[in-house]
């Protein structure tokens, strides 16, 4: 803490681990009112942390949520969900486990995802400017995010494309939440409830879930009439779960509430990325012109062929993983790096360094999905796997992860099938305060059909 007080040291959250890195080397603990954390940022560490997560792996910084939702409203969420730890964490995690993580459980939504995609490309000719410049994509993304967990886990139109109330609301109780959560992680439990920033998380969290179970019950009412959820994950859990279990809900909560910033950021960085490599662009339109052609649809067959789109989102989530690392309280005690390390440490992986380091990648800094695709002279062979978890690993890992890469090729594919788009403004990097990162300014759009 008295590290930033100089004000030398008041730069964002990558700068400050490369710096303090290259001063101390890959290991370091910080000190703070409310917890020391240990950063690491070797592989092998990171292999060691994980491989002795156990049964039921704690991740201390979802500690806040699970005594907002336990806590303080205890009345109104009946379960805390995933977001909360021991056997808790395990019962719920095993319930929506198979349905969410088996490889095809999103394919089945490829034609829903590709309807919503000619939402968003209506939307975006309805924003380009007389240019064809637009001067930010993160808002549509965010929707696009948000209508698109709409669709697959409860079968609804929620519209927030086309302006609806419930996704503005919902985006902005969200990306607001992330920035009181952060600020109050710091505040120790016993005075948290007294602290302003707290409290408005509390009513957010609040709102969010009274506004998601809204949604989530009159999808249930229609399905009774017309079978609406059939195919839903909402529906297999209410299957697996029972019709009176009130945890399909908290799950479905919580797809809502996770799905929006998170996916939404890696699709502006994706694109990003594809603006300011015009040759890779170009690439992955030739991919496309192969596999589906200029004017088709895509399916999943296509999809499987898709190497280099697939290997384009692997490398964007390389290069900014939206989520600077995974934290997790020591299970056992273990030596990382040469010192010793008691169990109930809180250990944080700090995956922006290892997926930059030239140790794990080479020219870490460029984009160059060919690193990923074998066949390709610059295909590289993994120097070790936990040099690029951008969805976290184990038991743990990120539950979403297939329903957010389908919606991230689908994006892509759409976009780069009909625009060549380019970028002009500055460098872009993430700033990891909550999952926020900086504008996209300035893309420009050309129709692929107008040229
Ligand atoms: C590009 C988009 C996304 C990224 C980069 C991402 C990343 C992550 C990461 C790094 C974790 C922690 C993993 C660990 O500690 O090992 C996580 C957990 C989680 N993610 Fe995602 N996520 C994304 C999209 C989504 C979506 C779309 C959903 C909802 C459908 C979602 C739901 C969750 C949930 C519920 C957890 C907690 C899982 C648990 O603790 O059991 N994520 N995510």
């Amino acid at each position: 803490m008295l590290y930033f007080g100089k004000k030398k040291n008041r730069i964002n959250a990558v700068a400050f681990h490369k710096k303090i890195g290259e001063e101390v080397g890959p290991i370091y603990k910080m000190r703070t009112p409310t917890m020391d954390i240990v950063f690491i940022r070797d592989a092998l560490d990171s292999q060691t942390l994980l491989s002795k997560d156990g049964k039921h792996p704690t991740i201390p910084t979802f500690e806040i949520f699970e005594r907002i939702r336990k806590q303080d409203l205890g009345d109104v969420y009946p379960s805390a969900g995933l977001l909360s730890s021991g056997e808790d964490w395990y019962q719920a995690r095993s319930l929506v486990q198979q349905d969410m993580m088996r490889p095809k459980s999103a394919l089945f939504y490829i034609d829903e995802l590709s309807e919503l995609m000619d939402e968003f490309i209506h939307k975006l000719e309805s924003i380009l400017d007389k240019n064809r410049k637009v001067e930010d994509l993160a808002g549509p993304l965010y929707e696009f995010a948000l209508d698109a967990i709409g669709s697959m886990f409860i079968g609804t139109k929620l519209q927030v494309l086309q302006g609806s109330e419930y996704g503005k609301q919902m985006i902005n109780k969200v990306t607001r939440l992330f920035q009181l959560l952060i600020v109050a992680q710091g505040i120790p439990p016993k005075i948290a409830p007294y602290i302003p920033a707290y409290k408005e998380g509390v009513q957010i969290s609040k709102d969010i879930y009274e506004m998601s179970k809204g949604k989530i019950d009159a999808a249930v009412e229609k399905h009774k009439v017309d079978g609406s959820l059939k195919g839903t994950i909402l529906l297999k859990m209410i299957e697996r779960c029972g019709p009176d279990s009130e945890l399909p809900v908290v799950m479905a909560n919580d797809a809502l509430f996770a799905g929006i910033d998170t996916t939404g950021n890696a699709a502006a960085f994706l694109l990003y990325h594809l603006a300011s490599n015009p040759d890779k662009q170009e690439k992955l339109y030739q991919e496309i012109l192969e596999v589906v052609g200029a004017q088709g649809k895509m399916t999943e067959e296509h999809l499987a062929e898709m190497r280099y789109l697939k290997a384009s989102q692997q490398e964007s989530a390389r290069i900014a993983p939206i989520a600077m690392g995974t934290i997790r309280t020591a299970a056992q005690d273990m030596v990382l790096s040469g010192y010793q390390i008691p169990v109930g440490t809180l250990v944080m992986r700090v995956g922006v360094m290892m997926s930059k380091d030239n140790k794990y990648f080479d020219n870490p800094e460029s984009f160059l999905p060919e690193r990923w695709v074998r066949g390709c002279p610059q295909y590289e062979k993994p120097r070790n796997a936990h040099a690029n978890l951008p969805f976290g690993h184990g038991p743990r890992a990120c539950v979403g992860q297939r329903f957010a890469k389908l919606e991230l090729y689908m994006l892509v594919f759409k976009l780069v099938q009909q625009y060549k788009f380019s970028y002009d403004g500055p460098e872009i990097g993430i700033n990891y305060l909550g999952v926020q990162c900086s504008k996209l300014v300035h893309k420009c759009w050309r129709s692929r059909r107008i040229l």
